[in-house]
């Protein structure tokens, strides 16, 4: 069986990690199998999926296609532009869209696969538009899509002529049903990690060196988000939760992340997350680390990590992550990622966007290093249990192998 995976986006984020999982999980149970990798740019994905033993081919987005994007349209990141810039926009990229297709599908043919799976919302319109009609297109859905004004409205019309969509978790199915209707069929596929990675114990890395602080008093508890900037992540809530806790329980924070995308207005700026901080009087309790690559030595080196998406957070990658680490973990408590967990048994709840209870459960954990531990062993318990990835293979394999034989009689 031959698959082509398509990838919109080259940098590490949550779907393009999933994605990297994917592909280890499948070289492990199927070594056989050849896969390829079309990605939009260069980027980490590159070498990470080469590493995994699975050959990319770059298909460089031109610039007009990498910017679109309606996310900050009313979408997950709020209402940064108008309407009428992004069909601007799209008009202006229309060339570019069909020179793109036109390249993809001389890639797909050449690549011949049995079934194509595709990661990221361009993706699943580009392959669905590019491939031959009789080679079935998985969509793996990682976000909301009720969320995006026009990838909505795209998705719902070409869904006839995508085979499956695999969504990361109930709530994100329950979305692509409601949006795409029933004709498309839609499994769930909850997102796995690697468990010798993301473990209890290991390396670590220096946070303080990292973020230019002095070292920190032994008793400190070090508190830490780990996000992309997508502006519904939540930094401003975990900021003003820190500048919450009184000034005796002897916490120190930490934000560690870069800017990952291309699409316009979708991401808070570093130096925009600084000033907050120093509004906030915060300068010396929370340190700025930027990107950092492994992020399972981060969060080793933290005993607390926080997700505090105002929005409800499709999957949240980071939770499990946490959880097998060990760490107690705090969640903000919607969409797929109140799936992840049982609040005040392997991780710690709190409603979305609410900066008073965040705060309140850091200061709980800060004070009570017993119930971090409880927390921690049985978050590491959940992720062994629900997230090894190697369960990934297992739920995908006899999917792609029904499609196929559907495929090969014609259905
Ligand atoms: C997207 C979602 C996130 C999820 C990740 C992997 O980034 O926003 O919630 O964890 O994909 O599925």
């Amino acid at each position: 069986m031959k698959i082509l995976y398509l990838s919109a986006c080259a940098q590490m984020g949550g779907a393009e990690n999933s994605l990297l999982d994917i592909l280890a999980s499948l070289r492990a149970a199927k070594p056989g199998w050849p896969l390829r990798l079309v990605v939009s740019e260069n980027g980490p994905v590159v070498s990470r999926s080469a590493a995994l033993g699975v050959p990319t081919i770059i298909v460089p987005f031109p610039s007009a296609l990498a910017r679109i994007g309606d996310a900050a349209v009313g979408g997950p990141a709020g209402r940064q532009r108008s309407r009428w810039s992004l069909l601007a926009e799209l008009l202006l990229a229309a060339p570019a869209v069909f020179g793109y297709v036109r390249k993809l599908r001389a890639v797909i043919r050449e690549q011949a696969p049995d079934v194509i799976h595709s990661n990221g919302f361009k993706m699943h319109m580009l392959g669905v538009w590019a491939k031959p009609r009789r080679v079935p297109i998985v969509w793996h859905v990682h976000d909301y899509v009720s969320l995006r004004p026009l990838m909505s409205r795209l998705l719902r019309r070409c869904a006839a002529r995508c085979a499956l969509a695999v969504a990361n978790s109930r709530s994100v199915a329950a979305d692509v049903k409601a949006v795409c209707g029933t004709r498309l069929k839609v499994s769930t596929i909850y997102n796995g990690v690697d468990l010798e990675n993301f473990s209890p114990s290991g390396p670590t890395l220096d946070l303080d060196i990292l973020a230019g602080f002095e070292p920190a008093n032994p008793e400190t508890v070090r508190v830490g988000m780990l996000a992309t900037l997508a502006r519904w992540k939540g930094h401003e809530t975990f900021l003003q939760a820190m500048a919450l806790i009184p000034p005796d329980v002897p916490v120190r924070g930490y934000i560690t992340g870069g800017a990952l995308y291309q699409t316009n207005g979708s991401q808070h700026s570093l130096a925009e997350l600084n000033q907050l901080a120093a509004r906030l009087g915060l300068s010396q309790k929370i340190g700025f680390t930027g990107y950092v690559a492994e992020p399972a030595a981060a969060m080793r080196a933290l005993d607390i990590v926080v997700h505090a998406s105002t929005e409800p957070e499709p999957f949240g990658l980071v939770v499990v992550e946490g959880m097998a680490c060990g760490r107690a973990v705090v969640v903000s408590e919607g969409g797929g990622a109140a799936e992840l967990f049982t609040s005040g048994t392997d991780a710690m709840g709190h409603p979305p966007g609410d900066a008073k209870s965040l705060a309140g459960c850091i200061k709980r954990l800060a004070c009570d290093s017993n119930l971090r531990r409880s927390l921690g062993r049985a978050g590491r318990n959940t992720a062994e249990l629900r997230f090894d990835r190697a369960r990934l293979a297992t739920e995908l394999i006899p999917l792609y192998q029904r499609l196929e034989n559907l495929a090969s009689r014609g259905a």
